[in-house]
C-alpha cells in the first residue's frame, strides 16, 4: 500500500456563520491541507429534539469542503449527548467511585453500560451513515474514550452489566469464589446478584475483584465502539478510526484497534509534559516549550501497533498554547513543524491540527487554533504551510521494522494499578522509562501487543512488567534468536492475579525463582556493584544462572542464560543505560550515547535527527538547529 503523507485540521462549521464556510474551505485548501474532521460534538444541532433531524447544514458543510478539494472525516457525536437525552434516560450518567453522578454541562457524561444510551448512539450513527456513508472519506467513532477519567462508572447500569459479565465468565458463584480466593475475609458469594462494584469498600477490595472490574470496563468500551463500527460498516466503505489519547491505559486499545482500519491519537506535547509525566521540575522546565523528547514518539510507535496494518494518524496536533494543563506556555518557534515531522518520521499518514480557528466562546477560549478568533493566521499556520511545502520533497509514508521490540500490555497496567505494592510503581511509567532508555541510545523501537506470536526480524526484545505472559508470546520468546530481557515482575501472576506455584517467573529451562518482592521509598535506592541503583521495586531471586549484574552486597539483579535475561528490579537511568547498552551490543546493534536533546528515528529509507533543545547541537558531523530536525537518506 503506497500512501501519501497528508495534513489536516479539525473544523466546527456549527460554531461559525455559514457565510464564512467557503472562505474557510478555500484557505484550508490553499494551506495544503487534505483532511478535515467535523461533526464529533454536533449532536444538539443535528437533532435538537428527539427525532427532529437537521442534517441539511452538515450536508452543505461537507459539500463546501469537498467542493474545495478537501476530504472529510465525519465524527459520530456520541461524546456529547444533548440535554434532552437526560430527560429520556435520567440514569444514563456515569457515576464516580464516590457514588456521585457526573453531570451534564461539559462532555462524556455517559455510562458505557447504559443500554438505552447505547441504542441511541447506534441510532444516530446509523442515520449519519445512511445519509453520508457514500459521501465522506473516513469516520471517527465518538471522541477520546477515557478522556476526563470516564472509563470506570459505578452506576446501577454498570453494576447490572458487571454481574452479567461475571456470570458469563465464571458460570457459577463457586468458580468465582475460587478464582478470587473469597474464602479470605469471608467474602464468598452465593449468587452473582450479591456482587457489587469494587468501590466504597471499607479497605481495599479483593484485587481479583478490582481487576475483573477493569477487564469488564474495557470490554464495555470495545462493545460500545463495536456497535458504532457495525452501524457504519453496513452503510459505508470508508475507513473507520477513533482518536485515542496519551497515557490512557484504562481500556485495551488493541481490542478496539482491531475493529477499525486506522488508529489516531491526539498529541498535545506541552500539556502532556505538565500533567502526565513523573519527571522532575528541571526536566519540565527545560522542555516546557518543546514537550518531552520521548512521550510523543512512544505514542506514535504505540498507535502504529494499534492501527490495522500499521495505519495511524495524529488526529489532533497542538498548534500553539492549550488551555487545560496546569500551565500553558506557547511552543518555541518551529515546534509545530517539528511535531508534525516527528509524527511522519514514525509513520503517520496524516497530521491534523486541532483546531482550525480558536473559539471565542465556551470552555476552550484560550486554546490556539491555526487561525486566531479574528481569522488572522496564528503562529502555527506558517509552520503548517512550511510542512505542506516540504511534503513535496518527502511525500510518501515510510514504514520499516525497527530492530528493537517493546511489548505493551494494557491488562498489565490494570494489574499493576490494582496491586502496585508501593507508591509510584506504575506499569506505564516502567515501560516508558525503558522506551526512553532505548531512545537515548539512538535505537528505533516497535511496540508490540502482548499476544504477539512472532518476534522474527527483531534483534532485541523487552517485556518489562508483563504480569502474565500469554502462551503465544512465551512460544515466540522460546523461538527467537533475539536478545530478550524480561522483568521486573514479568510473568509474576496467574490470570486470576494470584501468586503461581511454582513461584514466578517459571520460565522453562531457566533456573530462576522470585522468592520475595519489596518496594522502596524513593530515598532508599539500592546501590549496584557496577554503579547506578534499583529504585521502587526489587525482587529477591534464587538462581544458578549467570549473574550479569549484582547489588553492592553481591545479590543477583540481572541474570542471563543464552539469549534470555531476567532483570529483578526497577533500574535507575544509569543502571538502565548500562543494561540496555550491553544487550544492544550482544544483539549486534550499535548503541550510541546521544546528546541529551537529540533523538533519532530510522525508517529504513530515512534517518531523522531531532533536536528537542533550545540550542543548536552538533552531532555526527551535522548541526541540528534548535527545536529543529534534519533528515538524511539511509
Ligand atoms: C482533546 C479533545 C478536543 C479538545 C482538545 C483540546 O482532548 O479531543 O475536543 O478538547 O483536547 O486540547
Amino acid at each position: 500500500m503506497s500512501l501519501k503523507r497528508t495534513l489536516g485540521t479539525c473544523y466546527y462549521p456549527e460554531h461559525w456563520a455559514e457565510e464564512i464556510w467557503s472562505e474557510d474551505a478555500r484557505r484550508m485548501a490553499d494551506l495544503g491541507l487534505t483532511w478535515i474532521r467535523i461533526g464529533e460534538f454536533a449532536w444538539s444541532r443535528l437533532e435538537p429534539r428527539p427525532d427532529d433531524l437537521h442534517f441539511d447544514w452538515l450536508d452543505r458543510a461537507i459539500d463546501i469542503l469537498k467542493g474545495a478539494g478537501l476530504k472529510v472525516v465525519l465524527g459520530t457525536p456520541t461524546a456529547t449527548p444533548p440535554r434532552w437525552m437526560l430527560d429520556k434516560y435520567p440514569d444514563m450518567l456515569a457515576v464516580d467511585a464516590q457514588g456521585r453522578e457526573r453531570r451534564f454541562g461539559s462532555r462524556r457524561h455517559y455510562c458505557f453500560s447504559h443500554d438505552g444510551y447505547r441504542d441511541e448512539t447506534i441510532r444516530i450513527t446509523r442515520l449519519l451513515a445512511e445519509q453520508f456513508g457514500r459521501k465522506v472519506d473516513a469516520w471517527q467513532t465518538d471522541n477520546e474514550y477515557g478522556c476526563h477519567d470516564t472509563i470506570y462508572s459505578y452506576s446501577d447500569a454498570a453494576r447490572r452489566a458487571f454481574r452479567d459479565w461475571l456470570a458469563q465468565k465464571y458460570q457459577s458463584p463457586d468458580a468465582l469464589n475460587r478464582a478470587w480466593g473469597n474464602v479470605f475475609w469471608s467474602m464468598e458469594y452465593d449468587s452473582f446478584d450479591q456482587i457489587d462494584l469494587p468501590n466504597l469498600t471499607v479497605t481495599e477490595p479483593n484485587p481479583s475483584h478490582a481487576l475483573d472490574f477493569r477487564r469488564f470496563s474495557s470490554d464495555q468500551v470495545a462493545r460500545f465502539n463495536r456497535a458504532q463500527v457495525d452501524a457504519i460498516r453496513a452503510r459505508s466503505d470508508a475507513p473507520i478510526s477513533h482518536n485515542y489519547m496519551g497515557r490512557i491505559v484504562e481500556f485495551d486499545h488493541f481490542a478496539t484497534g482491531r475493529q477499525m482500519e486506522i488508529a489516531t491519537w491526539d498529541s498535545y506535547p506541552l500539556g502532556f509534559l505538565e500533567d502526565r509525566l513523573e519527571d522532575d521540575a528541571d526536566h519540565k522546565r527545560r522542555y516546557a516549550r518543546q514537550g518531552d523528547p520521548d512521550f510523543q514518539a512512544f505514542h506514535h510507535d504505540l498507535y502504529r501497533a494499534i492501527g490495522r496494518d500499521g495505519r495511524w494518524w495524529v488526529m489532533e496536533q497542538q498548534p500553539g498554547p492549550v488551555n487545560w494543563a496546569p500551565h500553558n506556555p506557547a511552543p518555541l518557534p518551529g515546534m509545530v513543524r517539528f511535531w508534525t515531522w516527528e509524527a511522519f518520521a514514525h509513520g503517520a499518514e496524516c497530521v491534523a491540527y486541532f483546531r482550525w480557528r480558536q473559539a471565542p466562546m465556551a470552555q476552550e477560549q484560550y486554546h490556539a487554533g491555526l487561525l486566531r478568533p479574528d481569522s488572522v493566521a496564528a503562529e502555527g499556520f506558517a509552520e503548517a504551510a512550511q510542512v505542506a511545502q516540504e511534503l513535496r520533497e518527502m511525500p510518501d509514508v515510510e514504514h520499516g521494522q525497527a530492530p528493537v521490540a517493546l511489548v505493551f500490555d494494557y491488562a498489565s497496567a490494570w494489574a499493576w494499578a490494582v496491586q502496585p505494592q508501593g507508591q509510584g510503581c506504575d506499569y506505564f511509567r516502567l515501560v516508558f522509562e525503558v522506551y526512553r532508555g532505548l531512545r537515548k541510545l539512538g535505537l528505533s523501537v516497535d511496540i508490540l501487543p502482548p499476544d504477539t506470536a512472532s518476534l522474527d526480524g527483531y534483534a532485541l526484545v523487552l517485556a518489562p512488567g508483563v504480569i502474565t505472559l500469554r502462551d503465544e508470546l512465551k512460544a515466540a520468546i522460546a523461538a527467537t534468536d533475539a536478545q530478550v530481557i524480561l522483568g521486573p515482575r514479568t510473568n509474576a501472576k496467574t490470570a486470576d492475579l494470584g501468586i503461581p506455584v511454582p513461584l514466578p517467573p517459571a520460565l522453562t529451562g531457566f533456573d530462576l525463582t522470585v522468592a520475595r518482592v519489596e518496594t522502596m521509598r524513593p530515598d532508599m535506592p539500592v546501590l549496584l556493584e557496577k554503579g547506578g541503583h534499583l529504585t521502587l521495586w526489587r525482587e529477591q531471586i534464587e538462581t544458578s544462572e549467570d549473574v550479569v549484574e549484582a547489588d553492592a552486597h553481591g545479590a543477583p539483579v540481572l541474570v542471563r542464560k543464552g539469549h534470555l535475561s531476567y532483570l529483578a528490579g526497577w533500574p535507575d537511568e544509569v543502571a538502565l543505560s548500562r543494561i540496555l547498552t550491553r544487550a544492544a551490543i550482544a544483539a549486534g546493534l550499535s548503541p550510541q550515547d546521544l546528546p541529551p536533546d537529540i533523538r533519532i528515528r530510522d525508517t529504513g529509507q530515512t534517518r531523522f535527527l531531532f533536536n528537542h533543545g533550545p540550542d543548536p547541537v552538533e552531532f555526527d558531523g551535522h548541526i541540528i538547529p534548535p527545536a529543529g530536525l534534519i533528515w538524511l537518506p539511509t
